[in-house]
């Protein structure tokens, strides 16, 4: 009997041509938004390979309730949102998607160092606002980024790429973390504690993956080491920071600013951030650029169909 595929979200078209060209039943939800739990643990009755996306909670009880599932196959890099151990007990496979998305999410930190450093969605405001009276010696006036000190947290896959693309920018290069050959050789960078890296830096990026060590790895004690001159980058996941300890140091103005893509409980967005000036917000769209996006959906796809044809799966995590 064929195998049932449930695919929690449309993708990029690519992964979905994949998916309809394939041998396996495929049942689609055609929607943007998640399905509620309950609605989520009947559609999977009877699916033997789940594809889902970074949203979707798979935690025990969705487990239990697919139980002729044989893999989940996250379209992402990051796998929190699946309770990964649980699924490893029962014996499915769980892929995620690395490496395609490591320069782009790179691209997007510094897209949002950029925004935040140099003001623009701020500027741009002020100019659709027709507040542009002519040049001013104080208009708009930002941070520096050459010649400053870069300090990534996390110094993996994505960390490891955002670190390389400082090399125009003639920067001091600090990481924490485990030791990293690649950046100490290319941009001889200096690996040190996180309280260092923290004092020291003018512009501070998160790149670690959540887990519970992770939690609030960035909170009051964090932020209050660095520098009031200094910006904090979030393209990694929102619960890394204290978000709520993030608004009132950016309230205050201990710190010069944050470009955040990633928040601690998502969609929503904690009291106070949306009305701060020193800020700038996207989305979570560290993967999203038309390339990038097809390419992921193509491999989340191309995941579960290997794993359901009983064929080696590089991207297993479990
Ligand atoms: C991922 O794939 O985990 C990223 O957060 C996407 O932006």
């Amino acid at each position: 009997m064929a195998k049932n595929i449930f695919l929690s979200r449309l993708l990029p078209e690519a992964g979905m041509e994949l998916l309809k060209q394939s041998e396996f039943n495929v049942d689609i939800h055609w929607d943007d938004d998640p399905l509620p739990p309950e609605v989520f643990r009947k559609r999977v009755r009877n699916v033997n390979g789940l594809i889902c996306l970074l949203d979707d909670i798979i935690n025990f009880e969705l487990i239990d309730a697919a139980p002729q599932l044989e893999v989940i196959s996250n379209t992402a890099v990051g796998f929190n949102n699946i309770d990964i151990n649980y699924a490893k007990s029962k014996g499915i496979a769980v892929c995620n998607t690395p490496e395609i998305l490591t320069q782009t999410t790179a691209e997007l930190a510094w897209a949002l160092l950029f925004a935040i450093a140099r003001r623009i969605p701020e500027s741009d405001t002020f100019m659709r606002n027709g507040k542009f009276t002519g040049w001013k010696p104080l208009l708009m006036l930002g941070g520096n980024i050459q010649g400053k000190t870069l300090g990534v947290i996390g110094a993996g896959r994505i960390g490891t790429a955002f670190a390389l693309m400082s090399k125009g920018f003639n920067m001091r290069v600090l990481y924490s973390g485990k030791s990293n050959p690649v950046l100490d050789f290319e941009l001889n960078a200096e690996n040190v504690d996180l309280q260092i890296l923290l004092r020291e830096s003018d512009f501070v990026s998160l790149h670690v993956p959540f887990r519970d060590s992770n939690y609030h790895l960035i909170g009051k004690d964090e932020l209050a080491l660095m520098k009031q001159t200094a910006y904090l980058i979030n393209t990694a996941r929102g619960s890394v920071v204290d978000e709520m300890a993030l608004i009132t140091t950016l309230q205050e103005k201990r710190i010069a600013g944050a470009g955040l893509d990633v928040y601690e409980h998502e969609p929503a967005l904690s009291p106070g951030l949306t009305e701060l000036e020193n800020v700038v917000l996207t989305p979570h769209t560290g993967s999203a650029t038309i390339e990038t996006r097809d390419t992921l959906a193509v491999m989340a796809v191309e995941n579960c169909l290997n794993i359901l044809r009983g064929k080696n799966c590089e991207n297993r995590v479990v």
